[in-house]
């Protein structure tokens, strides 16, 4: 039994990307195995003084941390653990600002640890993740899908390489244009939602 990580940042009332997240639970036949970490509900830690520097400590230096510090890193630490009891992941955003919202980039800087999701080794970084895919999911208001707007997508590329530097393998799903082609919406938001179950029944 594949056990799933579903990772999601849908804060807008009628969220679109919720949709394409509705339709990879509807698809998937067995909720047992699906682990839902809600990024409005439980966001990740931002990296501040405290937990940086403990994970510093820790990670890169090999020291002990004291009490204090043990508890500054705990919530990054269970979020890698969540990672790492999963097969596959899937991550539902919106794009905000042409990039990823940060509740988002949050969880990449909690759960990349070195040591724990990649490692540096003779031949460079290595991701320690092997094994497990992700499916991206975004919705965004433009079209992204030709020149010069393909460029300035730096949501779901980063997304895909963050996953690919912990050694997971990724693929994205986007629904474009939904503030662009206001009459299509509903349209291309079923066409995503088609996709998502092709991926469904392509990766099972
Ligand atoms: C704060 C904010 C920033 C946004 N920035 C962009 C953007 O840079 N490019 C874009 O195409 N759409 C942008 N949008 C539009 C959303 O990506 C788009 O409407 C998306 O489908 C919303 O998803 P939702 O229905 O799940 O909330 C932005 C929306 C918000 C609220």
């Amino acid at each position: 039994m594949m056990k799933i990580l579903l990772v999601t940042y849908t804060p807008r009332e009628e969220s679109n990307t919720a949709k394409l997240v509705q339709a990879y639970i509807d698809e998937v036949g067995d909720k047992q195995n699906i682990t839902h970490l809600d990024l409005v509900k439980t966001p990740a830690p931002l990296l501040l003084e405290e937990n940086l520097n403990a994970l510093i400590k820790r990670n890169f230096m090999g020291m002990a941390l004291s009490e204090g510090e043990r508890s500054a890193v705990e919530s990054a630490d269970l979020l890698v653990q969540q990672l790492l009891a999963a097969d596959r992941i899937v991550l539902a955003f919106p794009m905000y600002n042409l990039s990823l919202p940060a509740t988002v980039k949050a969880w990449f800087d909690a759960i990349i640890q070195i040591g724990k999701t990649f490692t540096i080794g003779e031949s460079g970084y290595q991701g320690l993740c092997q094994g497990k895919k992700a499916l991206i999911l975004m919705t965004c208001g433009g079209d992204f899908t030709e020149e010069p707007m393909v460029s300035m997508n730096h949501a779901t590329p980063l997304a895909e390489s963050l996953m690919g530097f912990m050694g997971i393998e990724s693929e994205s799903i986007i629904a474009h244009g939904l503030n662009q082609y206001v009459d299509r919406v509903e349209q291309i938001v079923s066409q995503a939602q088609q996709n998502v179950v092709a991926y469904i029944h392509q990766n099972t």
